[in-house]
């Protein structure tokens, strides 16, 4: 295959800001279609990338203008008909995190997608900072060892503001607030560097109870999800995690910090220092307690959409093509739990 022919659902925030872009740069990818509920969203996405047609009906646009693969970008609550659709007209799908509005929806999907054998992608855009890469291969090279602690945050501070009562403060259409939002990069990103997480406890809460209504100044609606979740929980592998994430932090845009702990050695990832990391590697260095910077290589430097173009065109088989729908539903099971946990007060399994 010399080009692979691309159908686009969605067309808001990601996949303008990252998905479209990115998809234009490969040089190899041809957009054919921009499908959108917003008919208006959907022309003003094709239009900015000349994308030759646009439309408000997504499995019209799949029998008409047949293609190869489909990008999907929209609120959690619409990814599983996108996707089911797109499986059933036999193409690969790239889908949005989290990979589903629950934990059974990503079960189906997934399966769908391995009876089909297609390629899956679920773009959890954290495993394509240098950093992270960079530490995952010193993981895979046994530089720190058994990995005994992850333990990470992730704060944003948008919940705060006076932002309105947006698509992600409603339960109906995103499935949960922090925890699917941000928590399930941290997911993702436990699962890249140390596996699965087999039992939790969980903790979820709302600080901010009130929005605005979208368009209005004074009237208000409820937030019905979590503004903030921590949890902490026990590896399959043996180890210990602790993660939380929050739309509630004072001063916090988009930061990342997550320390990975191994009996061989340590490393600290923080994604305002996007192309190093902070590591305490060999005896030498382990003895005396001293850290260092380590700088990502090239190798490291990946582009999310390129991956997973070029994972169709060079044929590979689905299982080496990552973060996939695997990926996506390993991690929609740590959110089942932190929720099952949450409302239990109680430890859970995962899975
Ligand atoms: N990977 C990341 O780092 C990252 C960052 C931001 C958002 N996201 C994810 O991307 C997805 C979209 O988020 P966003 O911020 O771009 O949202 P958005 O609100 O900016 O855009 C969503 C678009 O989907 C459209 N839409 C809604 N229902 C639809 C349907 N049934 N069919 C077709 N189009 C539909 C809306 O009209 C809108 O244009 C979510 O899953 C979100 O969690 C991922």
């Amino acid at each position: 295959m010399d080009r692979v022919r691309i159908g686009v659902i969605g067309c808001g925030g990601i996949v303008k800001a990252v998905h479209l872009p990115q998809l234009q740069s490969h040089g190899q990818a041809d957009v054919l279609w921009c499908a959108d509920v917003d008919a208006g969203a959907a022309r003003d996405a094709a239009g900015r990338f000349g994308v030759p047609h646009s439309g408000t009906d997504f499995r019209a646009l799949l029998r008409e203008h047949p293609v190869d693969a489909v990008t999907i970008g929209t609120p959690h609550n619409a990814h599983h008909d996108a996707v089911m659709a797109a499986l059933e007209a036999g193409v690969h799908v790239c889908c949005e995190k989290p990979l589903a509005y629950n934990l059974s929806q990503a079960q189906e999907m997934a399966g769908e997608a391995r009876r089909r054998g297609v390629i899956t992608f679920v773009p959890f855009s954290y495993w394509f900072v240098p950093a992270a890469r960079l530490l995952n291969d010193l993981i895979d090279a046994g530089e720190l060892g058994e990995i005994l602690h992850v333990t990470g945050y992730y704060a944003q501070g948008n919940a705060l503001g006076r932002g309105p009562l947006a698509w992600r403060y409603q339960k109906a259409i995103a499935g949960s607030g922090a925890l699917g939002d941000l928590a399930s990069h941290l997911f993702s990103l436990t699962s890249l560097w140390a596996g699965p997480i087999a039992r939790l406890t969980a903790q979820m809460k709302t600080f901010v109870h009130q929005r605005r209504l979208p368009g209005s100044e004074t009237e208000m609606g409820t937030v019905d999800v979590d503004d903030d979740v921590q949890l902490i929980g026990e590896l399959a592998g043996g180890g210990l995690v602790n993660l939380s994430a929050s739309r509630t932090y004072t001063g916090r845009g988009n930061y990342q910090r997550v320390e990975v702990s191994g009996r061989e050695g340590g490393a600290v990832y923080d994604n305002s220092k996007p192309d190093e990391l902070s590591v305490c590697l060999g005896r030498a260095w382990r003895s005396r307690q001293a850290w260092g910077t380590l700088p990502a290589g090239r190798q490291h430097r990946l582009t999310q959409m390129h991956v997973f173009v070029n994972g169709i065109l060079t044929g590979k088989a689905p299982a080496e093509v990552r973060p996939n729908f695997e990926v996506g539903l390993e991690v929609q099971k740590v959110m089942d739990a932190a929720e099952r946990s949450a409302a239990a007060g109680a430890w859970v399994d995962v899975g």
